[in-house]
C-alpha cells in the first residue's frame, strides 16, 4: 500500500447482499471503488453481529485492492492474527474497545497489516495524541457504530484537529457513517481522504445490475472533490 492523500471511496459491504459477498466486492471494485470496507461486529462492542475472519478470507480473492477491516469488537487482541491471516490490508480497532490500545496497534503492525484506530463520535481527537506514530489511519465515526443507513453526525471539527495533529505523517483520515454526496464535501473539506459509504453506494443496484454502484461512487467522489455532477 503506497500512501497518498487523494480521495478514496471505500464501500462498506455491510450494505451489500449478504448472500453474494464475493460477487458484490468484485462488482463494486469494477464500478470504481478504491477500497473495500469490511464492518466486523461482535454483538458486544456494538449491538449487532455481522461476520468474522472466515468471511474476510472468503472474500479476499474477490478484492484486487485494499481490504479495509473495521473491527467493532471487544476484546480485540486475540483476533488480530486471524484477520491478518484472512488477508486484511488495514486492521482498525476502536480506542474504546479496551484499556490497551497502544499494545493493540503494536500487535496489528507486527502482522504486517496497516494499523488503524477508530474514534466514536463522543471520543475526542486528543485521545490519540500519544499514538500518532503508531497508526497509519484514523477512522472518525460519523455515526454511532452498529448499523448502516444512520444519520450523519458532523465531526468536521474533529477532522480539522486530527489534520493538524497528523501534520505531514503518512496517516489517512477515514470517515465512516452517513457519507453521501451531501455530507462528503463537509468532511473532505475538513481534511478527510478515505470516505466509507454503505447505503449511499449500494442503493439502487445489485450484483445483477451494478451500474448504480458506479453512479453512486462517482457522485460521492465528485462531491468530495468539489466537482458537482
Ligand atoms: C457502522 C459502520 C459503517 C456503516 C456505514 O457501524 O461502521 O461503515 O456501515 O454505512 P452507511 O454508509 O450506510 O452509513
Ligand atoms: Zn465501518
Amino acid at each position: 500500500m503506497t500512501f497518498d492523500r487523494s480521495i478514496k471511496i471505500a464501500p462498506s459491504i455491510l450494505a451489500a447482499d449478504f448472500a453474494n459477498f464475493g460477487a458484490e466486492c468484485a462488482a463494486v471494485e469494477a464500478q470504481g471503488a478504491d477500497w473495500v470496507h469490511v464492518d466486523v461486529m461482535d454483538g458486544h462492542f456494538v449491538p449487532n453481529i455481522t461476520f468474522g475472519p472466515a468471511t474476510c478470507a472468503a472474500i479476499r480473492p474477490y478484492i484486487k485492492g485494499v481490504m479495509d477491516v473495521h473491527l467493532m469488537i471487544s476484546p480485540v487482541d486475540s483476533y488480530i492474527d486471524a484477520f491478518a491471516h484472512a488477508g486484511a490490508d488495514v486492521i482498525t480497532a476502536h480506542i474504546e474497545a479496551g484499556p490497551h490500545i497502544h499494545r493493540t496497534l503494536q500487535a496489528i503492525r507486527a502482522t504486517g497489516a496497516k494499523a488503524g484506530v477508530a474514534l466514536n463520535p463522543g471520543t475526542p481527537a486528543e485521545s490519540i495524541v500519544h499514538l500518532m506514530d503508531m497508526v497509519d489511519l484514523v477512522c472518525v465515526m460519523t455515526v454511532n457504530p452498529g448499523f448502516g443507513g444512520q444519520k450523519f453526525i458532523d465531526m468536521s471539527g474533529k477532522v480539522k484537529t486530527l489534520r493538524q495533529m497528523i501534520g505531514d505523517r503518512p496517516v489517512h483520515i477515514e470517515i465512516d457513517g452517513g457519507v453521501d454526496p451531501t455530507t462528503a464535501p463537509i468532511i473532505a473539506g475538513a481534511g478527510a481522504d478515505v470516505l466509507v459509504a454503505g447505503s449511499a453506494v449500494f442503493k439502487g443496484g445489485s450484483v445483477h445490475d451494478p451500474a448504480p454502484y458506479g453512479e453512486n461512487i462517482r457522485a460521492i467522489r465528485a462531491a468530495a472533490q468539489g466537482v458537482y455532477v
